[in-house]
């Protein structure tokens, strides 16, 4: 993964499964770097196209991607829990199909905010840099057993309390101001194991913390199913196994759905290969009955 451009995951798959010629109002929940939306609007010329992203230098990236189709695209910032009240602010109550593409962008990745592990950057993590809370806030000031708490049940890290410890045995001393201060914290009480560094499950779960991601995304499924039209279609990519857990109990207890993936599509060797960051990823699909 080039940490300058970010590589649409599953892009075949997304374009065969989700946009067919009924298909007029597109709305993509997680526009990013709007990969997945040129495929888009370039296999259906006449969909009206709706970009959603609640980080603001990822939509000001996809405007100028999407520059040349401008005629057939709106672009929303805002989480995609309130995408109901987002589509009645511009009128539209009923949509043909939606994309979920979850987590961060490279972008994000590489962005100076205290993503990745290896950034030297403030501990941030905020998507959406008008939230208030932040990793910095989490990680300084919530109670041991909290933190352990969050680690446990977003990053399902088994060794969730002994981190939480040696976070809060810092804290004594001094603030933890970076992500690589963090990760050193991890690293010194547990063992690297395999290519995995010590650190992703806790960086994942104060990332799911600080964005309230999980809420976010029930949320978000149960506003796209009710606009849907008839025939209309969701398809939900994930990263990790909390995430798709909910999709799939999401997509198989709603009798208004009829889901197309009984098990979820991965990426096939090539697409790993030449995008190192699809290894993790499935995709779930469902129709509107
Ligand atoms: C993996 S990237 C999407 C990449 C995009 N599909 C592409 O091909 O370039 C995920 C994007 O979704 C955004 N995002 C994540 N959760 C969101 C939410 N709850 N509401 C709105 N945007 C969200 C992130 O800011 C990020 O830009």
């Amino acid at each position: 993964m080039s940490g300058l451009t970010h590589i649409a995951v599953l892009p075949k798959e997304v374009l065969e499964n989700l946009i067919s010629t009924q298909c007029k109002v597109f709305v993509d929940a997680t526009v990013g770097g709007a990969g997945h939306a040129l495929g888009v609007l370039d296999r259906n010329r006449k969909l009206h196209f709706i970009g959603i992203d609640r980080d603001q230098e990822a939509l000001d990236r996809a405007e100028k991607t999407l520059e040349r189709y401008s005629d057939r695209v709106t672009l929303l910032r805002g989480n995609f829990r309130d995408l109901k009240e987002m589509l009645h602010g511009i009128g539209v109550s009923s949509i043909d199909g939606i994309l979920f593409d979850l987590g961060i962008s490279s972008y994000q990745l590489a962005g100076g905010r205290g993503f990745s592990f290896k950034d030297d950057e403030e501990l941030d993590m905020r998507m959406d840099t008008r939230d208030v809370l932040t990793a910095y806030e989490i990680v300084n000031s919530y109670r041991q057993d909290e933190i352990a708490r969050i680690l446990y049940e977003y990053g399902e890290e088994w060794q969730s309390r002994k981190i939480a410890k040696a976070i809060f045995d810092r804290r004594k001393k001094d603030r933890i101001r970076t992500a690589r201060e963090l990760a050193d914290i991890i690293l010194a009480v547990k063992k690297k194991t395999g290519k995995i560094h010590p650190a992703t499950k806790t960086f994942q779960a104060l990332r799911i913390a600080v964005n309230d991601e999980l809420a976010s995304l029930a949320g978000g499924m149960d506003a796209a199913v009710d606009l849907l039209s008839p025939g209309g279609r969701i398809g939900v990519i994930t990263f990790h196994s909390l995430e798709d857990r909910m999709v799939k109990q999401r997509f198989r207890s709603d009798e208004a759905l009829t889901v197309l993936t009984r098990k979820a599509i991965k990426p096939g060797i090539e697409e790993i290969r030449s995008n190192p960051r699809s290894r993790s990823a499935k995709l779930r699909i469902a129709e509107k009955i």
